[in-house]
């Protein structure tokens, strides 16, 4: 298994490029099936997540064609399929998000059930919910969720019970060819869910008040096709900005968006890091000092976001003075705690709160973890560990960071990939 070789102790400098968000290209691309034609979508990442959509969409019957500009053209106007398949959906989750286009193009759709995961038990049942109060039909046997409508998806009143992302997205897309009006209340507000809002306004959909916590779909008959660029990646921008932090160093980065990501920029302000934003591009000067520890607290948008929970334990770790981190989100999003332990890291777990005194050094060790964001912040406690640190496991990685031995090396971060 393929790991990360880093020597602690360099202060990144330097400037890089953000790319476009995972978390916002994985709808979008499962959108395109709601879509009788063809698709381009731009700023796509170049990720180990993307290529397992593609490979799911071309299942289901899809074929994709990328083009010399990079852009992913999808063609979905011979789906033979409707079913997602175990093989796919336990290696990415986000599979699931092919139900509600499935059902509101098709009027069916097989789904292998995700299953539990890293960070938490991550149930679908707000997904389901959604559909039969649009009129589908659901059974779960044999690990499969079995989706039908007799006569299409109807509009309908949804009230979702906790604000979820994935939930609102496939709602949406399920929403958008069914007949009449859907509203859903409470839904997520996250910058991911306008985006796919947007990219399916492109496409012809009627959608009002997606980044509001009521959205409001009129449903259309038919989508057509359309380009859209997928906005930049808040938690890569956020990740390179803690490494910046961390390391006591300054970076630029350039394509990003600094309006997407304020609870983080207000953090790192409170570390003592200097922050210029412009419309397109952040800097962070931490002035060669050490960073002040902070607390926070997880929350849905525009709350701090649980998925830079785990870079800012790393930032706490080695920060002067001591934060708390409460996560709120997942139950089960505190495995790279025990990692950063074996770094010398004085941090104390009590549910779902980590009390975090700063250490001045933290050793290098060999070190493993379990989900994306966790394996992030350890390749950050090893930007400042001393020695030499191994992060295995960085498949983890490789999911949810496009280029980022390319990046880490552009700012001078000393690392290498070995097997
Ligand atoms: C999305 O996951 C992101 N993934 C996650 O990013 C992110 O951490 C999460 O939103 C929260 O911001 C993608 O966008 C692909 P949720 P999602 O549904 O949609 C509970 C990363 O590292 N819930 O908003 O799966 C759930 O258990 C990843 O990039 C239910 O109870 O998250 C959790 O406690 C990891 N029932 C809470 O809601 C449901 O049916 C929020 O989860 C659905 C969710």
């Amino acid at each position: 298994m393929e790991k990360f070789q880093i020597e602690g102790g360099y202060k990144l400098n330097g400037s890089i490029r953000i790319s476009g968000a995972k978390n916002a290209a994985l709808p979008i691309l499962m959108s395109t099936l709601l879509v009788d034609g063809v698709s381009t979508i731009s700023n796509v990442p170049h990720l180990n997540d993307v290529t397992t959509t593609l490979a799911l969409l071309g299942t289901l019957g899809s074929s994709t064609t990328i083009t010399d500009k990079l852009e992913v053209q999808i063609d979905a106007t011979n789906i033979h399929s409707y079913k997602a398949p175990y093989d796919l959906v336990k290696t990415m989750r986000a599979s699931i998000l092919v139900l509600g286009p499935l059902l509101g193009r098709f009027g069916k759709a097989d789904v292998s059930l995700p299953g539990g995961c890293a960070i938490g038990s991550r149930p679908v049942d707000l997904h389901l919910k959604g559909m039969q109060t649009l009129g589908a039909e659901i059974d779960v046997n044999d690990g499969y969720i079995r989706a039908r409508t007799k006569d299409g998806l109807k509009g309908a009143k949804i009230l979702m019970d906790t604000v979820s992302v994935g939930a609102t997205e496939n709602i949406l897309m399920a929403a958008i060819l069914a007949k009449g009006i859907t509203t859903i209340e409470n839904a997520a507000r996250e910058p991911e869910v306008v985006d796919l809002a947007q990219c399916l306004i492109a496409m012809g959909a009627n959608i009002s008040g997606a980044g509001t916590d009521v959205i409001t779909i009129q449903g259309v008959d038919k989508l057509q096709s359309a380009s859209y660029k997928v906005q930049p990646d808040r938690i890569e921008t956020g990740t390179y900005l803690v490494a910046a932090a961390i390391t006591r160093g300054k970076v630029l980065l350039k394509d990003t968006n600094p309006e997407l990501l304020e609870a983080v920029i207000l953090k790192l302000r409170e570390t003592g890091a200097e922050i210029k934003t412009g419309v397109d591009w952040i800097e962070l000067d931490m002035k060669g000092n050490r960073p002040k520890a902070v607390s926070i607290k997880t929350a849905p948008y525009p709350g701090f976001p649980t998925d830079m929970q785990a870079q800012f334990t790393a930032l706490n770790s080695i920060a002067s003075g001591t934060s708390t981190i409460k996560e709120n989100i997942f139950e089960n999003r505190f495995m790279h705690i025990n990692e950063m332990q074996r770094m010398g890291a004085n941090i104390s777990i009590d549910g779902n709160t980590a009390i975090c005194v700063g250490v001045k050094t933290l050793k290098s060790a060999q070190v493993m973890a379990t989900d994306l964001r966790a394996s992030a912040s350890l390749v950050l406690t090893g930007l400042v560990a001393e020695g030499s640190t191994i992060v295995d496991r960085i498949y983890h990685i490789d999911r949810g960071y496009d280029c980022i031995e390319e990046k880490l090396h552009a700012l001078g971060a000393k690392l290498k990939r070995v097997s």
